[in-house]
């Protein structure tokens, strides 16, 4: 169920620090430097404060992306996220990932997401244990567990020390699963490595990147800190 890109070391930059007005060049602008994975923040106003973007921006972008061989990695920092699971599918998104914090379903969330045909993916907060995701992994309906670095809701946060220790241990519970390690949340050209060295395989950078003056320079620097593709 995890594409190809997921497995690979990547990192994806996230639209929500792009300039809306010319969205699909920004997007462009990175895919051309090499980004692949393309990370969509939708929020509801009621798990965080913040109002973002739904299906219409996955569905804006989907072909484009699609075209330039990438893929949309969507993250839903909503309430009951499985009510909007089918919807963000037929957007689009090929990968889903839902809050552990935002439903008690979160097994019946993710098997409802790759029946959609997307890869599944689950988020923790920074207060919340890598145990939330110990039984959807072992029950094997987990793709991708993502690990905030920054309390969900804004671009532009500073990172969390302590997220790496958690992504240490997201790793060894994850190991040998096939499961993604994700990090989000203030990662730049100066934290990816050490982020990349704890087992994030998938790094999310929003105002790194489209905060820069030139995007496509900036994911180059931080990919390459990395040591993504
Ligand atoms: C935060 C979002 C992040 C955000 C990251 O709630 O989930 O994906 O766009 O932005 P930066 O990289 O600026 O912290
Ligand atoms: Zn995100």
């Amino acid at each position: 169920m995890l594409p190809e890109l997921l497995r690979e070391r990547r990192v994806a930059p996230s639209i929500l620090s792009a300039d809306f007005a010319r969205l699909g060049a920004q997007v462009e602008q990175v895919m051309a430097a090499g980004a692949r994975v393309i990370h969509v923040d939708v929020m509801d106003g009621r798990f965080v404060p913040p109002i973002t973007i739904g299906p219409l921006i996955v569905g804006a972008l989907a072909d484009q992306v699609r075209a330039a061989g990438g893929l949309l990695d969507v993250h839903l920092m909503i309430e009951a996220p499985e009510r909007q699971v089918a919807e963000f599918a037929r957007a689009g998104a090929d990968a889903i990932t839902v809050h552990a914090e935002a439903t008690p379903h979160l097994h019946r969330a993710l098997t409802a997401i790759r029946e959609a045909g997307c890869a599944a993916g689950a988020a923790i907060n920074p207060a919340t244990p890598t145990a939330a995701l110990a039984e959807v992994a072992a029950a094997g309906v987990l793709d991708l567990a993502l690990c905030m670095s920054v309390n969900p809701g804004w671009g532009g946060q500073p990172f969390i020390p302590a997220a790496l220790g958690k992504l240490d241990r997201l790793r060894s519970l994850m190991s040998n699963s096939g499961v993604a390690v994700e990090v989000d949340g203030g990662v730049d050209a100066d934290n990816a490595a050490t982020c990349a060295e704890h087992g994030a395989t998938l790094l999310v950078a929003g105002s790194a990147v489209f905060g820069a003056a030139d995007p496509a320079e900036a994911y180059a620097a931080i990919a390459h800190a990395a040591g993504a593709i």
